[in-house]
Protein backbone atom coordinates (compact mmCIF):
# COMPACT_ATOMS: atom_id res chain seq x y z
CA UNK A 1 0.00 0.00 0.00
CA UNK A 2 1.85 3.16 -1.13
CA UNK A 3 2.33 6.02 1.64
CA UNK A 4 -0.77 8.00 2.60
CA UNK A 5 0.07 12.20 2.24
CA UNK A 6 -2.99 13.15 3.23
CA UNK A 7 -4.99 12.70 6.85
CA UNK A 8 -8.12 12.82 8.33
CA UNK A 9 -7.71 15.11 11.24
CA UNK A 10 -10.12 17.26 13.69
CA UNK A 11 -9.24 20.53 14.78
CA UNK A 12 -10.80 22.21 18.07
CA UNK A 13 -11.30 26.07 17.02
CA UNK A 14 -12.93 28.36 19.24
CA UNK A 15 -14.77 26.06 20.95
CA UNK A 16 -16.07 24.16 17.76
CA UNK A 17 -14.74 20.96 16.27
CA UNK A 18 -13.71 21.03 12.35
CA UNK A 19 -13.01 17.76 10.61
CA UNK A 20 -10.55 17.84 7.55
CA UNK A 21 -8.60 16.15 5.11
CA UNK A 22 -5.27 17.48 4.75
CA UNK A 23 -2.04 17.19 3.15
CA UNK A 24 0.76 16.25 5.99
CA UNK A 25 2.90 19.15 5.52
CA UNK A 26 -0.25 21.70 5.98
CA UNK A 27 0.27 24.28 8.70
CA UNK A 28 -1.74 25.27 11.25
CA UNK A 29 -1.79 28.89 9.85
CA UNK A 30 -2.93 27.03 6.34
CA UNK A 31 -5.54 24.74 7.58
CA UNK A 32 -6.80 27.60 9.35
CA UNK A 33 -6.83 30.37 6.78
CA UNK A 34 -7.64 28.00 3.92
CA UNK A 35 -9.40 25.25 4.84
CA UNK A 36 -11.44 26.69 7.84
CA UNK A 37 -12.35 30.24 6.40
CA UNK A 38 -10.39 31.67 9.35
CA UNK A 39 -8.48 34.77 7.95
CA UNK A 40 -8.02 36.24 11.18
CA UNK A 41 -4.42 34.66 10.99
CA UNK A 42 -2.25 36.58 9.23
CA UNK A 43 0.48 35.30 7.22
CA UNK A 44 3.71 37.54 7.60
CA UNK A 45 6.86 35.44 7.42
CA UNK A 46 5.77 32.03 7.18
CA UNK A 47 9.27 31.22 8.99
CA UNK A 48 7.90 31.80 12.73
CA UNK A 49 9.69 35.07 12.87
CA UNK A 50 7.04 37.68 12.85
CA UNK A 51 4.60 36.82 15.06
CA UNK A 52 1.29 37.29 12.70
CA UNK A 53 0.03 33.73 12.75
CA UNK A 54 -0.17 33.75 16.80
CA UNK A 55 -3.17 31.90 17.58
CA UNK A 56 -3.70 30.50 21.41
CA UNK A 57 -2.82 26.29 21.59
CA UNK A 58 -3.95 25.44 24.73
CA UNK A 59 -3.89 29.42 26.28
CA UNK A 60 -0.32 29.36 25.21
CA UNK A 61 1.19 31.21 22.40
CA UNK A 62 2.09 29.23 19.39
CA UNK A 63 3.22 30.48 16.23
CA UNK A 64 0.87 28.37 14.03
CA UNK A 65 3.07 28.74 10.26
CA UNK A 66 5.41 26.42 12.85
CA UNK A 67 3.32 23.79 13.87
CA UNK A 68 1.64 21.28 11.41
CA UNK A 69 -2.37 20.98 11.28
CA UNK A 70 -1.55 16.58 12.46
CA UNK A 71 -0.30 17.91 15.47
CA UNK A 72 -2.99 20.00 16.50
CA UNK A 73 -5.21 17.60 17.04
CA UNK A 74 -6.83 17.57 20.42
CA UNK A 75 -5.93 20.71 21.15
CA UNK A 76 -7.89 23.60 22.49
CA UNK A 77 -7.10 26.18 19.56
CA UNK A 78 -8.17 30.10 20.14
CA UNK A 79 -7.90 32.48 17.14
CA UNK A 80 -8.49 36.13 17.06
CA UNK A 81 -12.04 35.31 16.14
CA UNK A 82 -12.59 33.45 19.09
CA UNK A 83 -11.09 35.96 21.87
CA UNK A 84 -13.86 38.38 22.05
CA UNK A 85 -17.24 36.72 24.53
CA UNK A 86 -19.91 36.72 22.01
CA UNK A 87 -20.54 40.78 21.07
CA UNK A 88 -18.45 42.06 23.72
CA UNK A 89 -15.05 42.83 22.81
CA UNK A 90 -12.00 41.04 24.91
CA UNK A 91 -10.44 43.99 27.44
CA UNK A 92 -7.12 43.70 25.35
CA UNK A 93 -9.37 44.30 22.08
CA UNK A 94 -10.75 47.37 23.74
CA UNK A 95 -7.19 48.70 24.95
CA UNK A 96 -6.17 48.49 21.66
CA UNK A 97 -9.30 50.02 20.07
CA UNK A 98 -9.02 53.37 22.61
CA UNK A 99 -5.36 53.63 22.39
CA UNK A 100 -4.78 52.66 19.01
CA UNK A 101 -2.87 50.31 18.89
CA UNK A 102 -2.58 49.94 15.19
CA UNK A 103 -1.94 51.66 12.11
CA UNK A 104 -2.47 49.05 9.32
CA UNK A 105 -4.10 46.36 11.39
CA UNK A 106 -2.16 43.36 9.18
CA UNK A 107 0.21 42.16 13.15
CA UNK A 108 -2.62 43.10 15.00
CA UNK A 109 -4.62 40.07 15.61
CA UNK A 110 -1.16 38.28 16.53
CA UNK A 111 -0.59 41.12 18.68
CA UNK A 112 -3.63 40.77 20.27
CA UNK A 113 -3.36 36.85 21.00
CA UNK A 114 0.15 37.09 22.27
CA UNK A 115 -1.21 40.24 24.56
CA UNK A 116 -4.00 37.20 26.44
CA UNK A 117 -1.33 35.18 26.89
CA UNK A 118 1.26 37.76 27.74
CA UNK A 119 -1.27 39.11 29.96
CA UNK A 120 -1.97 35.20 31.82
CA UNK A 121 2.08 34.27 31.90
CA UNK A 122 2.59 37.63 33.83
CA UNK A 123 -0.13 36.81 36.26
CA UNK A 124 0.92 33.32 36.69
CA UNK A 125 4.24 34.73 38.12
CA UNK A 126 5.84 33.32 35.01
CA UNK A 127 9.50 36.11 34.58
CA UNK A 128 10.84 37.34 31.36
CA UNK A 129 14.02 37.95 29.86
CA UNK A 130 13.69 41.40 31.60
CA UNK A 131 13.06 39.87 35.01
CA UNK A 132 15.92 41.13 37.22
CA UNK A 133 15.09 38.75 39.57
CA UNK A 134 14.09 35.19 38.80
CA UNK A 135 14.51 33.27 41.52
CA UNK A 136 10.80 31.08 42.51
CA UNK A 137 10.56 32.81 45.86
CA UNK A 138 10.97 36.92 44.58
CA UNK A 139 8.58 39.46 44.42
CA UNK A 140 6.26 39.60 41.47
CA UNK A 141 7.72 42.49 39.06
CA UNK A 142 5.12 44.66 37.89
CA UNK A 143 4.07 44.48 33.73
CA UNK A 144 6.02 47.25 33.12
CA UNK A 145 7.13 49.03 29.89
CA UNK A 146 10.82 47.25 29.83
CA UNK A 147 8.56 43.70 30.59
CA UNK A 148 5.43 44.41 27.82
CA UNK A 149 8.36 45.07 25.48
CA UNK A 150 10.23 42.17 26.00
CA UNK A 151 7.24 39.46 26.44
CA UNK A 152 5.84 40.97 23.26
CA UNK A 153 9.08 41.10 21.47
CA UNK A 154 7.77 38.29 19.10
CA UNK A 155 5.60 40.08 17.46
CA UNK A 156 6.89 42.44 14.77
CA UNK A 157 4.94 45.76 13.35
CA UNK A 158 6.34 46.81 10.11
CA UNK A 159 4.17 50.52 11.05
CA UNK A 160 6.21 50.55 14.19
CA UNK A 161 2.67 50.87 16.16
CA UNK A 162 5.02 49.88 19.27
CA UNK A 163 4.57 52.45 21.60
CA UNK A 164 0.76 52.55 21.71
CA UNK A 165 1.19 48.95 21.75
CA UNK A 166 2.78 48.92 24.90
CA UNK A 167 0.27 51.39 26.09
CA UNK A 168 -2.97 49.04 25.11
CA UNK A 169 -1.07 45.64 26.80
CA UNK A 170 -0.29 47.94 29.78
CA UNK A 171 -3.89 49.20 30.22
CA UNK A 172 -5.22 45.88 29.57
CA UNK A 173 -3.25 44.14 32.52
CA UNK A 174 -4.43 46.70 34.60
CA UNK A 175 -7.87 45.72 34.17
CA UNK A 176 -7.45 42.57 34.53
CA UNK A 177 -5.91 43.32 37.94
CA UNK A 178 -9.10 44.89 38.54
CA UNK A 179 -11.59 42.21 37.55
CA UNK A 180 -9.87 39.28 38.61
S1 LIG B 1 3.88 34.14 9.75
FE1 LIG B 1 4.27 32.90 11.46
S2 LIG B 1 5.82 33.96 12.54
FE2 LIG B 1 5.56 35.09 10.70
S1 LIG C 1 -0.10 47.93 12.55
FE1 LIG C 1 0.76 47.65 10.57
S2 LIG C 1 2.16 46.02 10.85
FE2 LIG C 1 1.51 46.51 12.84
Amino acid sequence: MPPTTRSDISLRVNGETHALTVDNRTTLLDALRENLGLTGTKKGCDHGQCGACTVLTDGRRAVSCLQLAVAAEGADITTIEGIADGEDLHPVQEAFLELDGYQCGYCTPGQICSAVAVIKEHAAGWPSAATDDVRPDAEPVPLDAAEIRERMSGNLCRCGAYTAIVRAVARASDEAKVTA
